[in-house]
């Protein structure tokens, strides 16, 4: 088949996500393998978003292939009553890497459901209800997971799960509560308003405050460390669990292992794992969670549930996959690359007056574009279809070869952790010659 013939039989009896199906205007895929995939007729993209910025360690790693393959041979599923090697062996791997203090993991399919699993531990454990989560952020798309992220993405199947409490952003390029304060003020000034908002819920009803360990498709918007450092003893004043979500900024996409060992006091009671956890290859997500909750769960059965949880093949799969992260270095790559990118993004941004902000760590950043960096009004508005400049920018990016996320404003920068200069330098290049069309509408600064 070929591009045109692949997108009408997908599109004629298959449905996708999150748009119009009229809207749908894919790009195919037929071969991928390191940071480039081709589409049916032979045109190659560089992944600059490590498809749904997941597959970190790239496409076709033959040592995870050849381990996927291995475990489907021996034994291809067994039901999670049943202890088998591949969970005993990534259940270990995870509580090696994971911060101190976490030791035991339950296995979900995606990052979703572990979100899920993670609040129903959370309002378990604490016998509490609520889970206090961020306005600009995402979680994933099952009802609790969806209304726990305050990301436009849940409106249309609102209302929700009523137990959710979201609080405000740290922000400082957009929030009113930072303006006239450097970040640091504004991070205090925010956590002293989320302590309000605790109180005026009831901490005592409160289980779990539940965050991005850096915050990623909703705009890779994150607090330094007075913002960290103040949720963590508002936790700890109040009793409340810190459920640390790390399905996107996991497994060295931040030049870390995980976003939140950015900030070495804060310590977790559930860490929230999918996507790089297996780099995509094929489902997984879990929650590692401390030992006094583990402990709890020894003397109290556990309610929840999945056919799939601790698929042997998913877990093969991951710990294949941290075997790759660990040989071939990804985690310090993506800090070094990470540096590059950063420099490469900032130049741009120097030349191109449509560059309001550059922001984000590693291998997580973006631009977010503007009509006039002196208003800072959004080249394309928030949770709006995009604006003509932003889709003649996305056109040229997709023309020049580059595969990415472009949302609203923002072009995200999120490429697999594999990724060597000269790659960076090309996409950084496209990147150049697509902005150029975004200045044109955007007036000098
Ligand atoms: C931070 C975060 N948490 C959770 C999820 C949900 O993961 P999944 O799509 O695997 O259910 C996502 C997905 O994009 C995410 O970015």
């Amino acid at each position: 088949m070929n591009h045109d013939e692949l997108v009408r039989r997908n599109k004629a009896h298959t449905l996708t996500s999150w748009t119009a199906q009229d809207d749908w205007n894919p790009l195919s895929m037929v071969k991928a393998e390191g940071v480039y995939f081709w589409d049916a007729d032979g045109k190659r993209y560089l992944d600059w978003s490590s498809q749904l910025f997941n597959v970190n360690i790239g496409h076709a790693n033959p040592h995870v292939i050849q381990a996927i393959q291995d475990q489907v041979a021996r034994l291809s599923y067994a039901y999670p009553g049943i202890a088998t090697e591949p969970r005993a062996v990534l259940g270990e791997m995870l509580a090696e890497i994971t911060p101190p203090g976490l030791e035991r993991t339950f296995f979900t399919l995606g990052g979703a459901d572990a979100i899920e699993t993670a609040m129903k531990m959370a309002r378990q454990f604490t016998g509490r209800q609520k889970v206090v989560t961020r306005y600009r952020a995402f979680h994933g798309a099952t009802f609790g997971a969806m209304s726990a992220g305050g990301d436009p993405r849940r409106l249309a199947n609102e209302p929700g799960v009523p137990w959710i409490v979201r609080v405000h952003d740290p922000y400082p390029y957009r929030s009113p509560l930072y303006r006239g304060r450097t970040a640091e003020e504004g991070d205090q000034a925010l956590v002293d308003q989320v302590a309000e908002t605790l109180d005026f819920e009831g901490p005592q009803n409160i289980a779990a405050i539940l965050l991005e360990g850096y915050s990623g498709s909703s705009g890779v918007i994150q607090g330094g460390e007075v913002f960290w450092n103040g949720i963590q003893s508002l936790c700890r004043q109040h009793g409340i669990l810190l459920i640390i979500d790390e399905v996107l900024s996991g497994f060295g996409r931040t030049g870390e292992w995980f976003g939140i060992n950015h900030y070495p006091n804060v310590e977790p009671d559930m860490l929230v794992l999918a996507k790089g956890l297996t780099s995509g290859y094929v489902p997984l997500g879990a929650v590692v969670v401390s030992e006094e909750i583990s402990a709890y769960f020894d003397r109290h059965t556990l309610w929840t549930g999945l056919t799939y949880s601790a698929h042997p093949v998913g877990c093969a799969a991951g710990i294949a996959n941290l075997e790759v992260y660990r040989t071939e270095n990804l985690i310090t790559r993506a800090r070094q690359s990470g540096k590059l990118l950063h420099a490469g993004l900032v130049d741009l941004a120097e030349r191109h007056p449509s560059v309001g902000d550059v922001r984000g760590i590693g291998l997580l950043q973006l631009l977010e574009l503007v009509a006039s960096r002196e208003s800072r009004e959004p080249l394309s508005a928030f949770n709006q279809p995009l604006s003509e400049p932003m889709k003649a920018l996305a056109a040229s990016l997709r023309a020049q070869g580059l595969s990415t996320f472009v949302r609203w404003n923002m072009i995200f920068c999120t490429p697999p952790l594999i990724i060597d200069e000269p790659q960076l330098r090309d996409g950084i290049k496209i990147l150049d010659e697509a902005l150029a069309i975004a200045d044109s509408y955007a007036a000098e600064a």
